[in-house]
């Protein structure tokens, strides 16, 4: 990072810091709805390096992308275009300037990472929490994990404009190698739960993106609102869809269509949280893994957020020995498939599913293992 840094601007960054992408582990779309999640930081991320400029320009380049984006301190406001992703630096930095962060002078920014990009691993996340650290080291900004992690959603739903709840971010902030992180998402209270030992993730990304994918997000959030508020009718004081019960759902007759549909994901995947945190605890990784797939289903039959490309790598995914349980990871729509396998399930098998997969589709997907890794942190 620090070559290519010096490559791109001449001289040493002030500040180096790093952020992993995330896994989504289980609690599919429960973050914006007060569920409880759990999720893993793993062991790819992306690194910010910074140094203060004498004036007021701010330079952005990415190692990926190689051009460089200029523009005014006075003028960061989000950018249309291939050049999205500077909307992720720049939202941190507004963010924190909103949170009494002074920015006296312009900025030389550089991203690399070995994390590959729109793969539903949250490079987004990982480059908001890694810019955060970066930012608050250069200036002596005081900021702690968890208030980190809520200025980086803070930054994704005010300045990208994606109505995201608190996972991505919150396993980025405090991802722990070997650990999966959990979140209650009603009260923002971050804690570590070994992952069991032995197991380990494959990434399969159906490579499918379309334009859609944003603003089916959004109407997934929209409708989740709606159904709550549907609730409501019937039981005011409820906190979030997230604490409706089976009970309520049957009473509420007024629920129906997708959003009881959706409802019903959001409770019963409530619910296998909770299981998969009782499991985890009894060391039953089988348990554990007939969750994430049961909670693959909901995704498909409930949610409506899978797809062909994610269900094939799913159903074939669980019948290989070694795979304990498999599904969508993250917002959906396309995106990446992860499987928890043991040691039986290894490089030639994630093969065999991608010649599966490309012999169905046409193309292949990308794959890769994955560990648990540590959270975002600034380099020495
Ligand atoms: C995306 C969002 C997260 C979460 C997941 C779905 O990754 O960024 O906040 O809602 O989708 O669980």
């Amino acid at each position: 990072m620090r070559v290519f840094f010096e490559e791109q601007f001449g001289r040493p960054p002030a500040v180096v810091a790093r952020a992993p992408g995330r896994l989504e582990f289980i609690g599919n779309h429960l973050d914006y709805n007060g569920g409880p999640v759990l999720g893993a930081a793993i062991d790819r991320g992306v690194k910010i390096a910074v140094a203060p400029r004498p004036d007021q320009v701010i330079r952005l380049v990415s190692q990926a992308q190689k051009n460089l984006v200029e523009l005014d301190l006075s003028q960061v406001r989000p950018v249309q275009g291939t050049d999205g992703w500077v909307n992720y630096p720049l939202g941190m930095l507004s963010v924190l300037r909103d949170d009494g962060m002074a920015v006296p002078h312009g900025l030389d920014i550089a991203v690399t990472n070995d994390l590959p990009m729109g793969a539903g691993l949250s490079s987004s996340a990982a480059i908001e929490l890694a810019t955060g650290y970066a930012l608050a080291a250069l200036y002596r900004h005081p900021v702690d994990r968890k208030r980190m992690a809520e200025l980086g959603r803070k930054a994704e739903n005010t300045f990208v404009g994606m109505p995201c709840g608190i996972l991505d971010q919150g396993c980025s902030a405090f991802g722990k190698k070997d650990h999966l992180v959990a979140i209650d998402c009603a009260t923002n209270t971050f804690s570590n739960v070994p992952m069991p030992a032995g197991l380990r993730f494959w990434v399969l990304n159906t490579q499918k993106k379309h334009a859609l994918i944003d603003s089916l997000y959004a109407t997934r959030h929209r409708e989740c609102m709606d159904a709550l508020a549907v609730l409501r009718r019937l039981r005011p004081n409820l906190r979030d869809l997230a604490s409706a019960d089976e009970a309520l759902l049957a009473a509420a007759t007024d629920l129906q269509g997708d959003l009881l549909a959706r409802a019903r994901h959001v409770v019963g995947e409530t619910a296998r949280v909770r299981d998969t945190h009782l499991a985890l605890a009894a060391g039953d990784s089988a348990r554990v893994g007939r969750n994430l797939t049961a909670s693959h289903a909901s995704s498909r039959d409930l949610f409506g957020n899978s797809c062909e490309e994610l269900d094939f790598l799913v159903e074939h995914a669980v019948r290989c020995p070694g795979v304990l349980g498999a599904r969508l990871t993250g917002g959906g729509f396309g995106g990446a498939c992860m499987a928890l396998c043991d040691a039986r399930f290894g490089e030639a098998e994630a093969k065999g599913l991608a010649d599966a997969y490309a012999s169905r589709f046409g193309h292949r997907p990308t794959l890769f293992t994955a560990a648990t890794g540590d959270g975002a942190a600034v380099e020495a």
